[in-house]
């Protein structure tokens, strides 16, 4: 009897159907565990607690010391010390009032790898409720999202304590400009202030309606 065309070619595509199963199945496998490794690497924010000072101590003097040589002196930035800033964090967010926010960004990998910290301004002579006073992010961990993720958050905090807008005071020097820009911050005032002894322009950046610039990537988040 003769076989059909295209029986014959069945016959002749068993085996490397067979093969193309367990291809598939170890493509399935591979890939199912880059997206558990993906989900590992999920950046998540919430308030700071006091078991994370000692990260929040290390990663803001790690920031400091990444960013800002060049813009201050490097004696003050060699002294800095990260047991001294986890101290400092520890009475910051024992001691916080329900106006301020004290929150970290985590992911399950490595634990705590950014903060950040707001409250009622310390500007008065401008109309900006809310002042963001630190956002820092861990040099390994920059431009993957934990900054944006971090303001965000802080806002949405501010907003809950009463708040309706908010400024940032940043080195005029400090790269982070463009990512105050990038999420819709303009400047509104500069002037100059004395660390580590030297005397720095800094420029103040200012959100009258506390809502991050690039709206669409900001409700993502
Ligand atoms: C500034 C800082 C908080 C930003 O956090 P981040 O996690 O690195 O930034 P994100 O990944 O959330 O970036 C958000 C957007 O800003 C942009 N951006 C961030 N840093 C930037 C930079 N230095 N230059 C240009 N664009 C930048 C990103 O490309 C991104 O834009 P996109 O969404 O179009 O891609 C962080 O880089 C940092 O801690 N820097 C050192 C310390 C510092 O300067 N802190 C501010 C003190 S005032």
């Amino acid at each position: 009897m003769r076989v059909p065309r295209w029986g014959r070619i069945a016959a002749w595509k068993w085996p490397q159907s067979v093969l193309n199963l367990y291809a598939y199945a170890i493509a399935g496998f591979f890939c199912s565990a880059r997206e558990l490794r993906g989900g590992f690497d999920v950046i998540a924010v919430r308030r700071a607690r006091e078991g994370d000072c000692a990260a929040m101590g290390r990663i803001y003097v790690d920031a400091w010391q990444d960013t800002y040589p060049g813009l201050l002196p490097d004696r003050g930035l060699l002294a800095m010390s990260p047991d001294r800033h986890a101290a400092h964090w520890a009475h910051e967010i024992s001691g916080q009032t329900a106006k301020e926010a004290f929150l970290v960004a985590t992911m399950p990998r490595h634990g705590v790898i950014g903060l950040a910290s707001a409250g009622p301004s310390r500007t008065r002579d401008l109309p900006f409720g809310a002042e963001v006073f630190t956002l820092y992010v861990d040099p390994n961990h920059q431009r993957h999202g934990a900054g944006r993720l971090l303001l965000e958050n802080l806002f949405n905090a501010m907003r809950q304590a009463g708040q309706r807008s908010a400024v940032i005071w940043a080195l005029s020097g400090n790269p982070a400009r463009t990512f105050y820009e990038r999420l819709g911050g303009a400047e509104v005032a500069r002037r100059v202030r004395t660390t580590f002894g030297e005397r720095h322009e800094e420029i103040a950046f200012g959100w009258p309606d506390l809502v991050l610039g690039d709206g669409a990537r900001a409700a993502e988040n």
